[in-house]
């Protein structure tokens, strides 16, 4: 059935949209069009090349739920998707499966230093170039300037001075202290390991040993569900938000503090409720360390599976050019992955913030960088969701996570 689905949708598209189809059509999937960005990508491509009709599939909005579509399709040696649109974090699998055709001869070594390292990094695999990175993104904390200055309170450097804040300054249901990713989804586990960064810990260590079940780890969980039923600084609905539903609550002014990507700040424009009224700062850390946010980001692959490898790499070259990235990021509110872009003055005019991002994107951490990853972040998933909810206490939740992992990584097996 899951197979069938992208099949179908592909059926439904082509036909939808008939008539006498004689270029090529490239296909991938994203999430829902923000600000049709992608739309109009595709349109300023497609009047350079006339014979390549682009074609978006929306799909939905949790990258791991994009990444099962991806992945069903592809391990069946399906051609329905000629590139591929990926999180940073599908990389090391979908190249580790054969699934990417790799990028090295069609991207010159000089042009590679064009991006950002972190981005380019993480588009490799056993030394080889799988993808090329178009948008990049890192945890931030987002603020309401209006509320701190009124009581002349500077933006928390600490997990704990952000409690205290938010203590001071909340009044729930109508304003909160804190919300962020709570949802047992890829975005959970994106905001467990900023806090266990930051408070030292991680899932593993050099050597590749599993150390999640280690003091600060438990610590950044406790911290996450005591947010909820201790400093009830965050409501209990967290456990049902992704980066939309949190972001909604800041936008309609019911949060002092937000975590979430970049792409936020647009909306902050847009919404009467908050709008001139918020400021980004770099996530807390520990009164001796700053803060770590996780590396996101997305960039496009190309299938081995497509049968016009040429028209999808004209594509994806166009959509990661400086020119395709500006434009792109200008419409969705996201951030390219180009680094002189982030000095460009009309990005910098929009996004005044673009200075501090670039400081936490210097120190912005990947997550594991594994075949299994996709493995590793489901037990995190679930182990993760369980102690937010109260389900299981975060030292035992930690502790069958950690025995998880270690059963997992210790199988020869790759997905
Ligand atoms: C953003 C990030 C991506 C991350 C996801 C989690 O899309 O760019 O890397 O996995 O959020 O929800």
């Amino acid at each position: 059935m899951a197979l069938l689905v992208p099949i179908l949708l592909a059926l439904l598209l082509g036909c939808s949209r008939a008539g006498p189809e004689r270029g090529i059509t490239v296909r991938f999937l994203d999430r829902p069009d923000r600000n049709q960005a992608w739309a109009d990508a595709i349109q300023a491509f497609q009047a350079a090349h006339p014979d390549i009709r682009v074609e978006l599939v929306e799909g939905p909005s949790a990258t791991n739920a994009r990444e099962d579509l991806y992945a069903t399709s592809l391990l069946a040696g399906d051609p329905i998707y000629d590139l591929v649109f990926m999180d940073i974090v599908w990389l090391p699998k979908f190249a580790a499966a054969g699934w990417l055709l790799p990028l090295d001869a069609r991207l010159a070594a000089g042009e590679q230093a064009d991006f950002l390292p972190g981005d380019l990094e993480g588009s490799r695999f056993r030394g080889r170039l799988y993808r090329v990175p178009m948008r990049t993104d890192a945890g931030l904390l987002f603020y309401r300037r209006d509320l701190l200055v009124a009581r002349a309170l500077a933006p928390p450097r600490t997990w704990e001075a952000l409690v205290e804040e938010a203590r001071a300054l909340q009044a729930p249901p109508e304003l909160w202290g804190y919300v962020f990713q709570g949802k047992q989804y890829e975005g959970l586990v994106v905001n467990f390991l900023e806090l266990v960064w930051s408070a030292g810990g991680d899932v593993l260590d050099s050597q590749g040993r599993v150390i999640l079940d280690q003091p600060e780890a438990i610590a950044a969980l406790r911290w996450l569900r005591d947010a909820i039923v201790r400093h009830r600084i965050t409501p209990p609905a967290v456990a049902t938000y992704e980066e939309q539903d949190s972001a909604n609550v800041f936008l309609q002014g019911r949060s002092l503090f937000l975590r979430n990507w970049p792409y936020v700040w647009a909306l902050t424009a847009e919404s009467p409720r908050v709008r001139g009224r918020v400021a980004i700062t770099a996530l807390p850390g520990r009164a001796d360390a700053v803060g770590i946010s996780a590396l996101g980001g997305w960039g496009f692959g190309v299938s081995r599976f497509s049968r016009h490898p040429e028209a999808a790499w004209a594509f994806a070259r166009y959509a990661t050019s400086a020119e395709g990235q500006k434009r792109y990021a200008l419409r969705a509110g996201t951030v390219p992955a180009r680094r002189a872009l982030l000095h460009d003055a009309e990005l910098v005019a929009r996004n005044p913030h673009y200075p501090v991002l670039a400081k936490v994107l210097e120190r912005a951490r990947p997550r594991p960088v594994h075949p299994k990853y996709a493995q590793i972040s489901d037990i995190l998933q679930h182990h993760v969701s369980a102690a937010l909810v109260g389900r299981t206490e975060p030292q035992d939740a930690l502790r069958a996570a950690a025995r998880e992992l270690r059963t997992l990584l210790a199988s020869p097996r790759t997905p």
